[in-house]
């Protein structure tokens, strides 16, 4: 129920989501998991308001984890969400977050997750995706590599998955790549804006 990747990793992510979110935010995550990321980054910026979410048999748990103290100001009760289900939390957000969940969700879980982020996103709203990606189908690293090979292994749906695709895939329903930041540990946020193309920026 404690997530050590999370620790490692939820310092540069606050940092690119300092930067990134504008004042007095409102946050959709998707699979919070253990809470880490919610509970982290509500306490370090402040107005920040996030909504963390998980499937349904994991949101008992998150939402006991996230009782533990300190609860900070802005962090919301956790809603039960599978992305493939509508409906989703209304919004609109100015910003969808999730962290390592796109290689282990199905494919189609992933189409609905940009599908349904476009829906929720405010014009001009991020979608900030944390995790391995590959690029034109090239690992970033031999690490990332084993790691592919080794979910694939135990679930022929799950995988690292490539940002090249995951950016056509996000094009068709109006989410258009902002940015690729490379973070620790051959992680990249790759930030999508909702119904603004990178050139028109
Ligand atoms: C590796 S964990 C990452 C958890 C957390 N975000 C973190 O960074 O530690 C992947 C998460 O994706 C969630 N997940 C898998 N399929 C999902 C789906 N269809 N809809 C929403 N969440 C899903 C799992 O429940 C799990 O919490």
């Amino acid at each position: 129920m404690f997530s050590a990747a999370c620790e490692r990793n939820k310092g540069p992510i606050l940092e690119v989501l300092r930067r990134r979110l504008p004042a007095r935010a409102t946050v959709l995550e998707l699979g919070s998991g253990t809470g880490q990321h919610a509970q982290h980054f509500c306490a370090s910026i402040e107005g920040l308001s996030w909504q963390p979410t998980e499937l349904a048999p994991h949101l008992e748990m998150l939402r006991l984890l996230l009782l533990q103290p300190p609860r900070p100001e802005g962090l919301l009760e956790p809603l039960a969400l599978d992305v493939r289900e509508q409906p989703w939390p209304a919004g609109p957000f100015e910003a969808v977050f999730s962290a390592n969940t796109a290689h282990i969700m199905p494919w189609e879980a992933v189409l609905a997750l940009l599908a349904g982020a476009a829906q929720v996103l405010s014009p001009e709203g991020l979608l900030l995706l944390y995790g391995p990606f590959s690029e034109g189908g090239v690992h970033s690293a031999a690490s990332n590599a084993a790691f592919d090979a080794e979910l694939r292994a135990r679930d022929p749906s799950m995988g690292v998955r490539d940002a090249q695709v995951i950016q056509a895939e996000a094009v068709r329903v109006g989410l258009n790549l902002a940015e690729g930041v490379d973070l620790p540990a051959n992680n990249r946020m790759l930030i999508f804006r909702n119904g603004v193309g990178m050139l028109e920026r």
